[in-house]
């Protein structure tokens, strides 16, 4: 076996335990619903030796920074490059498709719509598979491999479902993807069937599909890989102190992120919480999550409840992938909230179509269910929660050939029914035209298109 990956010079390389969010017992491994065996809530990875020997900051900064210039796999990796922030693996057994490493683009566009010129993107739309979770999969997929596991499955809106077929594949492993029927993009489907995934349509929802995975998992040796498995998160942190260092480590004053299986806003408060304890930041930049109108179970936990007991909905959007009515992270999420001071808002399908528009025409783009920061901004600047001098980090977490149908009927102005304010979005709209092939049809175009 080869050692593990190296630290940082001057960093201890630490070991982790599992630790129940609800109960707060310490385990040193975890069954395979990755839950409390005590109280059946959800487990988060802790790192009891930072408690006696804390990583340095500036050490680990230029380790991070040196990286760069390294042409190993695990170093060119976006996540595995943070590793000493991560559960501790031996070099060879990482899966990479070298994740990570995102641009932050600056939204001068959006930015004049909202009133807050201080205006980024970081898109994590532009990973291998098009969307978030390769951060989370190359380390949950590697720690499936190095358990022994040949099965690795989850319930899934479609993009979990890309990634975890890609990780699988390159990994050696076979997996069994759980999607609602008929509620995902091809896009995303498409991407499992070519990574060579099990792929069951199943006729429930995806809260219906997580539930049957959960059963599946104690009956069967899949190793689930939804969010729900701690060491996703961890490898989701990553967005948050690649994020960081793209900035010169001053903290933005709000990271606004979407909400649906609430396991990433879980993830990237984790990572602020690390860093501001580690003394890589100064200060918590304030992280709020918005949710679709119709799929805003956080929502109503938080104001129908104070956050206590989860309000389930039964989700209806158009934005397919944050279509959840019962979020499996909700305690977390509702914790980071809380931890960082920020908000908690939904937005309808007219203002998430619109929002979406606004961001493709910074000629980025992303999917449906990343437009919610944008719209969910415009809100929380109307509130006073966001102020015009701060500066405001977006999280795009979809690319938007993701779902190539909503954009499409949303420029041939069939996505929203009339009505719904839905003509005020003409201005966005950019249908094709279908032309004779001749010179003076694309000439009169062109000059009608001049004049609008
Ligand atoms: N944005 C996109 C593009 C997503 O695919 C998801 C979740 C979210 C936001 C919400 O993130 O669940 O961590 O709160 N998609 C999952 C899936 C559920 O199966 O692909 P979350």
């Amino acid at each position: 076996m080869s050692p593990p990956l190296t630290s940082a010079p001057g960093v201890r390389q630490k070991t982790f335990s599992f630790r129940c969010i609800g109960c707060g017992d310490v385990t040193e491994s975890a069954q395979q619903d990755f839950r409390c065996a005590q109280c059946h809530d959800l487990l988060e990875i802790v790192y009891p030796a930072w408690d006696e020997y804390k990583p340095g900051a500036e050490k680990l900064k230029s380790a991070w920074l040196t990286r760069r210039l390294s042409s190993k796999p695990e170093d060119l990796s976006g996540v595995w490059r943070f590793r000493e922030l991560l559960p501790p693996i031996e070099a060879e057994q990482v899966i990479t498709l070298r994740e990570g490493n995102t641009p932050l683009f600056e939204l001068p566009r959006c930015a004049r719509i909202t009133g807050v010129p201080q205006l980024f993107a970081k898109h994590q739309g532009m990973n291998p598979t098009a969307s978030f979770k390769d951060a989370g999969m190359t380390v949950a997929a590697t720690f499936a491999r190095r358990a022994g596991f040949k099965w690795v499955g989850c319930a899934s809106t479609g993009n979990t479902s890309a990634s975890m077929a890609a990780y699988a594949a390159r990994g050696g492993m076979r997996s069994l993807v759980l999607v609602p029927e008929g509620k995902i993009s091809w896009s995303k489907l498409s991407q499992a069937l070519d990574y060579g995934a099990v792929t069951c349509q199943l006729r429930t929802d995806f809260d219906g599909c997580l539930r049957l995975l959960q059963e599946l998992v104690l009956r069967a040796p899949v190793y689930q890989l939804n969010s729900i498995n701690p060491f996703r998160l961890e490898g989701q942190k990553t967005l948050a102190f690649e994020l960081l260092e793209q900035m010169g480590w001053n903290p933005p004053d709000h990271i606004i992120v979407p909400g649906g299986n609430l396991g990433n806003s879980s993830a990237i408060g984790k990572a602020l919480v690390e860093m501001r304890d580690l003394g890589l930041i100064s200060r918590l930049p304030k992280l709020s999550v918005i949710q679709a109108e119709g799929a805003n179970a956080l929502v109503r936990t938080l104001r129908e409840t104070g956050g206590k007991k989860l309000v389930s909905v039964a989700p209806e959007t158009r934005a397919t992938a944050i279509r959840i009515g019962n979020p499996a992270s909700w305690k977390k999420a509702a914790h980071v909230i809380e931890a960082t001071g920020g908000a908690c808002e939904q937005v309808s399908e007219i203002e998430i179509a619109q929002a979406k528009a606004e961001i493709g025409a910074e000629g980025i783009g992303c999917e449906p269910a990343s437009a919610v920061t944008l719209a969910g901004l415009k809100k929380l600047v109307e509130q006073g929660f966001v102020k015009a001098s701060e500066t405001v980090v977006l999280v795009l977490t979809g690319n938007l050939l993701k779902d190539p149908d909503y954009t499409m009927e949303f420029h041939r102005g069939e996505l929203l029914a009339e009505g719904d304010g839905a003509r005020s979005l003409a201005s966005l709209r950019h249908a094709p035209t279908v032309l004779d092939a001749t010179l003076d049809a694309v000439m009169r175009t062109l000059e009608q298109s001049e004049k609008s």
